[in-house]
């Protein structure tokens, strides 16, 4: 009999796949129905894993996509800035996955100063992106462990008024031009040059705003934990609109993730064009497209659909 692919398995083949090619060399096989599966049989585990990430395995060469783990009333931390943990730890290797499956994971200094994070990927197999600290004031503190520890490579992104410019051992640093350039189109550019197409921007919720308001992402994934915080940092901000009518209500699906629940908005619709980012996205992920018509429902999965 042949044995079932499992969740493990399934994923060690998920995260080299980026293109259509490389799913097929990696076992997937057209399902008759516009979408891919396993040529052999897989557990429920696996082909759920498979269904939430294959997209963004296809997701072509240019993808932005953002990550926050929020509380039910839209905080990322509380107003000291702890966030240990807002989401539980199916979301923190939900959070691990989409570092392995990026060529890059920015962050914000605010995040780079509260939380000292690593950014590297340890709760999954996978390889650790480049790390990337968007710090236009030069205000994270050379001490930082993303400068210090050597565990992946690291890019200081810094303003044009960060003088003399830092330059900590082993650390590449970027230094903008002018203002105009830490913006997210640009900044994106600016990292596909250096082939950092795949970025994963991590946080906090200044930085996701910003892209997000920039229409520079193309996948965001907000992951609500049934937790109340009153007050605390804030998750996504942008300027609003006065009638519910007008408010964004991209394609998403929903899954469970434990007892948190893993929002995933395409925001491909929104995305500016001519970045190249979203024809690149239309172009390679064809088979992205099956997740809005196969349902694969399990803890509540739901397929991407408009709202
Ligand atoms: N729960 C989660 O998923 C999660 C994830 C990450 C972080 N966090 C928490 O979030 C908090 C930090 O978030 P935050 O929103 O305060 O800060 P943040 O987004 O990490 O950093 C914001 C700062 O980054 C710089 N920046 C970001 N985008 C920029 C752009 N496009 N142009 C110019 N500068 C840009 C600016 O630095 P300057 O101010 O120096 O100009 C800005 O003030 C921490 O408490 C952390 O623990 C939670």
């Amino acid at each position: 009999m042949t044995e079932e692919l499992d969740a493990a398995a399934a994923w060690d083949r998920l995260r080299d796949i980026r293109t259509t090619a490389g799913a097929h060399a990696a076992g997937l096989v057209s399902d008759g129905d516009g979408g891919l599966r396993w040529k052999e049989p897989a557990t429920p585990e696996a082909v759920e894993l498979t269904a939430r990430y294959l997209p963004l395995c296809l997701a072509g060469p240019r993808a932005a996509f953002a990550q926050l783990g929020q509380s039910l009333d839209g905080f990322i931390a509380t107003r000291t800035g702890d966030a240990d943990f807002v989401t539980g730890p199916e979301d923190r290797c939900h959070l691990h996955r989409l570092r392995a499956l990026a060529d890059a994971v920015l962050v914000g200094a605010g995040t780079a100063v509260a939380d000292d994070p690593r950014l590297t990927v340890r709760a999954c197999a996978g390889t650790n992106p480049v790390r990337v600290v968007l710090d236009p004031r030069g205000r994270v503190p050379l001490h930082s462990g993303v400068f210090t520890d050597g565990a992946a490579p690291t890019l200081w992104v810094v303003g044009p008024d960060v003088t003399p410019v830092p330059r900590p051992d082993g650390v590449d640093v970027l230094v903008l031009p002018d203002a105009a350039a830490a913006s997210p189109g640009r900044l994106l550019a600016a990292l596909a040059a250096r082939g950092l197409g795949r970025v994963l921007i991590e946080g906090g919720g200044v930085t996701v705003s910003r892209f997000l308001q920039d229409r520079a992402l193309h996948r965001l994934y907000v992951t609500v934990a049934p937790v109340l915080l009153g007050d605390g940092v804030p998750g996504l901000r942008f300027p609003g609109t006065p009638v519910m009518r007008e408010a964004l209500r991209p394609p998403l699906r929903r899954a469970l993730l434990g007892e948190d629940t893993l929002f995933e908005l395409d925001l491909r619709p929104l995305a500016t064009p001519g970045d190249g980012a979203a024809d690149e996205q239309d172009r390679g992920a064809g088979q992205a497209r099956h997740e809005s018509q196969h349902a694969v429902d399990h803890g509540g999965g739901e397929p991407l659909r408009r709202a």
